[in-house]
């Protein structure tokens, strides 16, 4: 079988490409991935002599190198996409250029190719924020609310997918995750870069009073949840994957620092994001009851593990820091 991976060089991305190559769920991968700020080679070093990997640097929004990486191939699993929220709300046209209209290219190039399912990997943003105390959590028939430039552009993604399945016949699933951790994260996404500044005795910048929630997940339980996804998920279904581990920011910047043996007094609360969603909460009861889905562990039973990847592989994270993110760093929190 031969998979088509776009942002196959990203977090999450790269993470699904490694293990589907050495846990051999495929003989073959192809990634796609334009190799923005956000994508690294680095992230496929452990598989690339693997026989049956290749890479094609290229854009999603061309539809030539699209229609050439689709040939033969009998699944995707779309992740790329401009992924980080506050830079969503510095300039979104970015966002709505590959999300949007490159998820688009994505789906009329694999109409055209025959791609027996198209898996497209969403987010919970898409539901917008909920009240801290509110009962309910996200589920699937809830109505998307998105806030921030990023989420809606997802949401626009999520809403072409679904209409190229009914309008026509191309099989296709749509996950919604919540929040992922775990090793190759980029740097300006909370966990690693609040694991890499204590690491370097700088401040951690917690918006707002801190008390906004996240529901966690490892990114090896999403990239499983994605293969269940492929394996048993119905066609034009949508399936939440969460990690049932909702914590308040605070709490995680706290273990953060005991973990890493830094002082507490350099988490320090900085001036909120825009339109800053409270509360994410995933209920991914249809995914465990459809697909078989379980989340593993909660977070701080994995936050030592975390800890160890960012402290081993000091390079991987500061060769970023101290490239084209530093200016992004400076205009972001400089004054906050
Ligand atoms: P990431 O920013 O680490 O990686 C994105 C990858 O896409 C990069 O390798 C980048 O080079 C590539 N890319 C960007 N624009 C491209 C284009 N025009 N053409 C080809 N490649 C392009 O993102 P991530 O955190 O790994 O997220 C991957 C997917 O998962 C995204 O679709 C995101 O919306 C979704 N998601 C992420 C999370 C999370 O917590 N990180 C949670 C739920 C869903
Ligand atoms: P982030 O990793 O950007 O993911 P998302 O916004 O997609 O949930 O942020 C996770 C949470 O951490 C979110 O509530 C914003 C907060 N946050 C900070 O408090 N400080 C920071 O420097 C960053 C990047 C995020």
């Amino acid at each position: 079988m031969r998979w088509l991976v776009t942002g196959g060089a990203g977090f999450i991305g790269s993470h699904f490409v490694r293990t589907a190559l050495t846990e051999e769920w495929t003989d073959e991968v192809v990634v796609l991935d334009l190799l923005t700020y956000a994508g690294n080679l680095e992230n496929l070093r452990p598989v690339e002599r693997h026989a049956g990997f290749s890479f094609v640097r290229g854009d999603i929004c061309d539809p030539d190198v699209v229609a050439k990486s689709l040939v033969d191939v009998d699944a995707v699993f779309h992740f790329a996409a401009e992924s980080h929220v506050d830079r969503s709300i510095e300039s979104a046209a970015s966002f709505v250029r590959t999300n949007v209209v490159g998820t688009q290219i994505m789906l009329d190039a694999a109409r055209t190719a025959k791609v027996k399912r198209f898996i497209h990997v969403s987010t919970d943003e898409v539901y917008g924020s909920l009240a801290l105390d509110a009962a309910e959590r996200f589920v699937e028939t809830r109505p998307v609310q998105p806030t921030s430039p990023y989420a809606a552009s997802k949401t626009a993604s999520d809403h072409m997918v679904l209409a190229a399945e009914r309008t026509h016949g191309l099989d296709a699933v749509v996950t919604r995750c919540s929040n992922n951790y775990g090793p190759y994260q980029f740097p300006e996404k909370f966990i690693p870069l609040f694991v890499s500044n204590a690491m370097e005795g700088k401040p951690l910048p917690l918006y707002g009073d801190g008390r906004h929630v996240r529901d966690w997940i490892h990114v090896d339980d999403h990239i499983r949840g994605l293969r269940l996804a492929w394996e048993r998920g119905g066609s034009g279904e949508v399936y939440n994957l969460g990690g049932e581990c909702e914590r308040h920011n605070r709490d995680i910047a706290l273990a953060i620092v005991r973990a890493v043996g830094a002082d507490e007094s350099l988490i320090q609360p900085v001036t909120d994001r825009l339109a800053h969603d409270r509360r994410y909460a995933i209920d991914p009861q249809k995914a465990r009851a459809e697909l078989g889905f379980e989340p593993g562990p909660p977070i701080e039973e994995r936050m030592a593990e975390i800890v160890d990847w960012y402290r081993e592989n000091r390079m991987w994270w500061q060769r970023i820091k101290a490239g084209e993110y530093r200016g992004y760093y400076e205009r972001m929190y400089s004054g906050r």
